[in-house]
């Protein structure tokens, strides 16, 4: 019985494609590399001295997908493709609901017509919109501001519907937090297209003297230096959440939802300065008007998760900029 890992070429997936690996487990990466690097494949090899299959197949394509099924052995799925751009899902919304939407329902359709039963979902803390209570627990109120959070948000409803009438099937949501590191080899880690959307991969860029400086959006806000607080966690904790969110699916759970954070709120300025630490090197920035759309203030309770998956991030601030730092500076221009 094999693991289908949709998106195994991302940064999160092929972190998770690790640590599966690593367990043991037969894997089957599903890819078609609109936002990775087929490099990232032969780093994992590289990693973890072990084989997997591999399709280069877009999840909007159904039949395509269906072979994939028909082919394998099926036990789990755990769903990483999607786009996941925020500023980019406003302008072009239509490109990010037919393609992340599609593409979980053709998942979820095959599954249906395979009996499939496990299904683990990327969902994201954006659901949570603009809270105003911290740290958030995941019975919070649900919203979103922007199309990319629109469709994690309506794939979650799409799950708990399914869930509702259908006792066999097995589903965790897992709402990730601020994604940062890499693995500690060096060999694979964030890798964005373009100039980085995201803090940690723009910070380490400026590090690296790909980029100039650093723009901090906002400067004012309620928190202890004025800029913008988020709960960081470094991806191998994220990608081991994973392989404890299976082993639970494994005990015919019905659906389940995690946070999966660490619990500590860091500054923009924070991550600047522990990035130095880490980097010894300086990161220009300077501050700037803020970003439309981002929340003051962001973190996670985390002890669902920690109470019913034995799960509980790892790694602090120093191993996520060191972890970061190693990669960047090891790969100046990504996987390219
Ligand atoms: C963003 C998305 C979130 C998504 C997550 C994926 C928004 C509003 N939210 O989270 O839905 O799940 O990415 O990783 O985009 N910052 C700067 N300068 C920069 C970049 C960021 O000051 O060049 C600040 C931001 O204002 C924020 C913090 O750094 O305070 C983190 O930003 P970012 O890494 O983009 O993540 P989020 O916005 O929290």
């Amino acid at each position: 019985m094999s693991i289908l890992i949709t998106g195994g070429s991302g940064y999160i997936g092929s972190h998770t494609v690790v640590e599966l690996l690593s367990n043991n487990e037969d894997i089957i990466i599903v890819d078609n590399f609109s936002n990775s690097n087929k490099v990232s494949l032969d780093r994992i090899k590289q990693i973890t001295n072990k084989e997997f299959k591999f399709y280069n197949v877009d999840c909007t394509d159904e039949k395509e997908l269906e072979k994939v099924f028909k082919e394998n052995n099926i036990e789990s799925i755990i769903h990483f493709a999607a786009y996941k751009a925020v500023g980019e899902s406003v302008y072009e919304p239509l490109k990010y609901y037919i393609n992340n939407i599609n593409s979980t329902l053709n998942i979820l359709n095959l599954m249906k017509k395979y009996d499939v039963k496990n299904f683990v979902f990327s969902s994201s803390a954006t659901v949570y919109g603009n809270p105003h209570k911290f740290p958030i627990t995941e019975d919070f109120p649900l919203s979103t501001t922007n199309p990319y959070g629109a469709t994690k948000l309506m794939i979650e409803d799409i799950l708990k519907d399914i869930a509702k009438v259908d006792k066999s099937f097995n589903v965790a949501i897992l709402r990730y937090f601020n994604p940062v590191g890499a693995h500690i080899s060096g060999l694979i880690g964030e890798d964005p297209n373009g100039i980085p959307n995201n803090l940690m991969p723009y910070i380490s860029q400026v590090a690296v003297g790909n980029l100039e400086k650093l723009n901090v959006f906002g400067g004012d806000y309620d928190t202890h230096d004025g800029t913008g607080v988020r709960d960081y966690i470094h991806v191998v904790d994220l990608a081991i959440g994973h392989v404890k969110a299976l082993e639970k699916l494994r005990t015919n759970c019905g659906l389940v939802i995690y946070n999966l954070g660490t619990g500590n709120g860091y500054s923009v300025l924070d991550m600047v300065k522990a990035f130095e630490d880490a980097s010894a090197k300086k990161v220009n920035y300077q501050i700037v008007a803020r970003r439309e759309g981002d929340v003051p203030m962001c973190y996670a309770d985390s002890t669902k998760a920690n109470k019913e998956l034995g799960w509980k991030a790892k790694f602090g601030l120093k191993e996520m900029c060191e972890d970061t730092w190693r990669w960047q500076s090891k790969n100046p221009n990504g996987y390219r």
